[in-house]
């Protein structure tokens, strides 16, 4: 358990963060029940964060150990709205509970907020409640179903199986 005096500081992401923040991601999302069906948590998607939207995305530090990340990006549909999106985040579940998401989540709304967003969207794989519970907690409501199919394209007889090398 952390001790409950720990200093906990939410700054823009660095590029010192990078690495820490993504092997914190690969720990919540690959190892953990909640992947996201479509997208994947890769180097590529922490880099990909940083260099297009940097301004919107935070870390998280307990004294000077990186505990919590956000990833956001903001979004302009047309030329009169623009939605906040975040994608990722996540704390480090030693540190669970005390407030560094909401941190996080308030560092990103504040941006956003600034920047005359109209709204902001997350989206979670259904069974994450605790997600649910953590957004639910910051004001968002109005879920709205989505539904993925699948096609899996190694079934042998589907016909539609791209042919591979060698065969
Ligand atoms: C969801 C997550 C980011 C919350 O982080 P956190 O720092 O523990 O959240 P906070 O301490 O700011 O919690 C704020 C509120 O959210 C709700 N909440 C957070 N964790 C909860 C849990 N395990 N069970 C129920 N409610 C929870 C509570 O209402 C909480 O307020 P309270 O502690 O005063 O009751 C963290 O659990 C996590 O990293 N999960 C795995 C990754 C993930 O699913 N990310 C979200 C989708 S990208």
């Amino acid at each position: 358990m952390p001790d409950q005096d720990v200093e906990i500081t939410i700054r823009p992401m660095d590029i010192d963060d990078l690495a820490p923040a993504y092997h914190l991601g690969e720990k919540l999302f690959t190892l953990s029940a909640f992947p996201n069906l479509y997208r994947i948590w890769d180097e590529y998607e922490i880099i990909d964060f940083f260099h297009d939207s940097s301004d919107y995305c935070f870390s998280a530090f307990a004294d000077s150990k990186l505990v919590g990340f956000l990833l956001g990006t903001v979004i302009e549909k047309t030329k009169k709205r623009k939605y906040g999106y975040l994608v990722w985040t996540g704390v480090d579940s030693d540190f669970g509970r005390l407030g560094i998401a909401s941190q996080l989540f308030d560092a990103f709304k504040e941006l956003c907020v600034e920047e005359q967003v109209s709204m902001i969207i997350v989206d979670t794989q259904a069974d994450n409640y605790t997600a649910i519970d953590f957004f639910t907690s910051k004001g968002f409501g109005d879920a709205q179903d989505h539904v993925y199919l699948t096609l899996d394209l190694r079934r042998d007889d589907d016909p539609r199986r791209p042919v591979r090398e060698g065969e």
